[in-house]
């Protein structure tokens, strides 16, 4: 790909776009930030590892110059401020939505091609902004947190099991909030289902600390994590410029699937080089579906929220 786009070079912004540029995923990665002088900073920094990490990838960063962005294949988001302690994610939905509908304009008017991952808080309800201000289809726009739960959910785990996090697969569906849905009936260790080794105690004191997992790293740092949320864009960013068709949970907009519409939260789909190439629907039995149905009413509670606000 020529040219993929970050925007917010803070600590997620700025980690993705290492992750980016290590991979080559593409000719050129653009970081823009708002305050003057971090981009181009961010990106300086990490282009001057280019001769030691040994990739070719060009970063450069911009203070809100869109035109540098023209003609970006993928752009994420990831501009707006972080949790600090004592705060949720949903604590963030004015600040946020502005900030997000604003940069998604800017990034359509010279990518109208682009598809358009969202990181921004609160997840599911900045997708749904930066769906709304787009103007695309929804196979277009959406957002990543899927990836950074289940990756908690394998981390801890592998810790429980002492085995390689490289052999768990894992399905998590629903909000990226305490709401989260961590489905360990369709949760493997190299095929092996994990119910059949933990204890169901030890399996739900795991969901529980996955669900809270953004929430304990900013008890720790006084902030919300980076390297996992970096990654786990990247990993998506892959999918997309390599049409992988790789499998994920990634916040998509629901018209029907698990019978549930107009909302917006982690369901697994098919990635690859158009976007959202499907999105697949399980089987879940009653109690996985009311789980999912509860995180769904808690999503839909801050769609609202925003909507009152009049923002678009
Ligand atoms: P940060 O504060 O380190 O970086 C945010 C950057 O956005 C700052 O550099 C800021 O100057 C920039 N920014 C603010 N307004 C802007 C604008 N209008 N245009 C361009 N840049 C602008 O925050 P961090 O840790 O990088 O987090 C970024 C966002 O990602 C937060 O909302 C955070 O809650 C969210 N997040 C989401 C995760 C997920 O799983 N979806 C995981 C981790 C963080
Ligand atoms: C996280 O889960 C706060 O959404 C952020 O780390």
């Amino acid at each position: 790909m020529q040219k993929i786009t970050v925007i917010g070079a803070g600590n997620v912004g700025a980690t993705c776009a290492n992750v980016i540029a290590h991979k080559e995923l593409a000719k050129e990665v653009v970081l823009i930030d708002v305050k003057e002088g971090v981009a181009e900073g961010k990106a300086l920094d990490i282009w001057q590892t280019s001769s030691i990490n040994n990739y070719n990838t060009r970063v450069v960063g911009y203070t809100n110059d869109y035109l540098k962005t023209k003609g970006s294949g993928v752009v994420v988001i990831t501009s707006g401020l972080p949790r600090k302690p004592g705060m949720s994610r949903d604590d963030l939905i004015k600040t946020n939505a502005v900030i997000v509908k604003e940069v998604t304009e800017k990034v359509i008017k010279y990518s109208p091609e682009a598809i358009i991952i969202v990181v921004s808080n609160p997840l599911d309800v900045m997708t749904y902004a930066a769906h709304i201000a787009s103007c695309k289809d929804k196979t277009k726009v959406f957002g990543m947190a899927g990836i950074l739960d289940s990756g908690r959910y394998k981390a801890f785990l592998a810790d429980a099991l002492n085995v390689s996090p490289k052999d768990i697969h894992a399905l998590l569906m629903g909000g990226h909030g305490d709401t989260m849905v961590p489905l360990p009936r369709y949760t493997s260790v190299a095929g092996i289902p994990v119910t059949q080794l933990l204890d169901k105690e030890v399996i739900d004191k795991i969901v529980e600390r996955t669900r809270k997992g953004g929430g304990e790293l900013v008890n720790l740092m006084g902030t919300s994590a980076w390297y996992a949320p970096g990654a786990a864009a990247a990993q998506m960013v892959e999918a997309i410029v390599d049409d992988q068709q790789r499998i994920f949970p990634v916040c998509a907009r629901l018209d029907g699937e698990y019978g549930l519409k107009d909302v917006y939260m982690g369901v697994p789909v098919k990635l690859g080089r158009s976007g959202i190439e499907e999105i697949i629907d399980i089987d879940l039995d009653k109690d996985e579906m009311k789980l999912l149905n509860d995180s769904a009413a808690s999503v839909r509670s801050v769609m609202d929220a925003m909507d009152a606000m009049n923002l678009f």
